[in-house]
């Protein structure tokens, strides 16, 4: 398999940005007029992209997860973090959180926050992170609330 890098993403690559967290949304069998509505909102812009930490993983040239980090807040906040379904289960989470990881201690910030899909749950705890408490989100229900030290 081809390196897997992660970089910082470009402005004109947010539609393939917003492709891949419907794409990564949907790999949880959610009820598609939920999905649809959430689609249709902007869930990543090139104006977000110029001013958040937004990262990229690409395998050669093509595009395979993505995640944001909101680095100015304390705690800073992993907002979006996904991985195209046919890269699920490779590693290409791990990479994007390390770089999440790796960005706060340049920025001299100790603490990762965020709220986890439930079904992602699982990774995120597996890469360290603990549940602080739950969270009204998207949807109107309540998810974990994870933190990490980093
Ligand atoms: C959640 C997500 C980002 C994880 O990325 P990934 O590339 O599949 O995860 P990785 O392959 O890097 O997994 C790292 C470790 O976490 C474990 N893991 C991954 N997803 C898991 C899950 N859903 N439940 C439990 N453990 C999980 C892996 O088994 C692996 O463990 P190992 O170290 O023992 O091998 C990805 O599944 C995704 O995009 N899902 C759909 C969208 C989503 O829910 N995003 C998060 C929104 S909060």
């Amino acid at each position: 398999m081809p390196p897997i890098t992660i970089t910082r993403a470009q402005p004109a690559e947010a539609t393939t940005l917003q492709q891949i967290a419907i794409a990564a949304k949907s790999h949880w069998g959610y009820p598609s007029h939920l999905i649809e509505a959430w689609a249709a909102t902007p869930i990543i812009t090139a104006a977000a992209i110029e001013r958040d930490v937004v990262f990229v993983a690409r395998s050669e040239t093509t595009l395979i997860g993505w995640g944001r980090l909101l680095v100015e807040q304390t705690p800073a906040v992993l907002e979006d973090l996904w991985v195209t379904p046919a890269w699920i289960g490779y590693g290409v989470g791990r990479l994007l959180l390390r770089y999440a990881i790796a960005i706060c201690r340049e920025r001299g910030s100790t603490q990762i926050e965020l709220d986890a899909d439930p079904n992602a749950l699982g990774f995120y705890l597996r890469m360290g992170g603990v549940v602080i408490g739950e969270r009204i989100s998207e949807w109107n229900r309540p998810v974990p609330r994870v933190r990490f030290n980093v």
